[in-house]
């Protein structure tokens, strides 16, 4: 079983999102996948509830059950455990990337959100796990994504070639229990998610999963 986190103390800039994506993305590449929800808020939990579909699986739990809930993912065959980390507290995400084989931190291309961002990184870092930032919620003129790229510099870590548009159809299908994919399966969300899936895959598995990860010219990136 490999485990995946989504982590950031920053609140609000796309964990949820792109875990529950991802999942979906996950299963159905064939994969059984648990979504562990650290988020005292639940959110990933409230998007199970409203689903109507059994799986992914998710379940909410208090960061301190981690390794036992891990262990008996694990015993029950689940392929990919992936976390939804929770804003502010920093010993979460400590504690989750512990624990993973890759992590991805979201963050929204500002100024504001990169400095935020680092707290995070440096507590995955103190672990040496493999991480990479994910540029969420981008503008289409994408004129502020340099700072991101500076911090990540500086911070030295990667900054995954996907990046992932401000688009309607996240949260529209967020709101029936869905993930953009399955809401909208041939939009712009849908081919991003499966690029993320496929540059996840490359650090999970160490391999291909047939999806391109290229990311398209930032003009081409438009709010759909
Ligand atoms: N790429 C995107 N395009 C448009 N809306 C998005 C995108 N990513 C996330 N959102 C929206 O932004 C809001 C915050 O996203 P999300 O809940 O995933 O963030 P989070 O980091 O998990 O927040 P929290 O720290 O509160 O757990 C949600 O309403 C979500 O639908
Ligand atoms: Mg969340």
């Amino acid at each position: 079983m490999k485990v995946l986190a989504v982590l950031s103390q920053k609140g609000g800039v796309g964990k949820t999102t792109l875990a529950t994506s991802l999942a979906v993305a996950a299963e159905a590449d064939g994969k059984q996948v648990a979504l562990i929800d650290l988020d005292p808020q639940a959110t990933a939990t409230f998007w199970h509830d409203t689903r109507h579909r059994e799986t992914p699986a998710v379940v909410s739990i208090q960061p301190i059950r981690l390794s036992a809930v891990l262990n008996a993912a694990r015993e029950q065959g689940t392929d990919l455990a992936i976390i939804d980390g929770a804003a502010v507290q920093r010993e979460i995400a400590y504690d989750a990337a512990a624990v993973s084989d890759f992590v991805l931190v979201p963050t929204k291309p500002a100024v504001f959100d990169i400095k935020s961002m680092t707290e995070t990184i440096r507590a995955i870092q103190q672990h040496d796990k493999p991480l990479a930032i994910v540029l969420n919620m981008i503008a289409p003129t994408g004129v502020e994504n340099t700072d991101a790229f500076d911090a990540a510099a500086v911070l030295g870590v990667e900054i995954c070639p996907v990046t992932i548009g401000n688009r309607k159809s996240f949260f529209r299908a967020q709101g029936q229990g869905l993930a953009a994919q399955e809401f909208e399966p041939h939009g712009k969300a849908a081919e991003e998610i499966d690029r993320l899936y496929a540059y996840t895959c490359i650090h999970l598995y160490n391999r291909q999963s047939g999806q391109s990860v290229e990311q398209p010219a930032v003009d081409e990136v438009v709010t759909a």
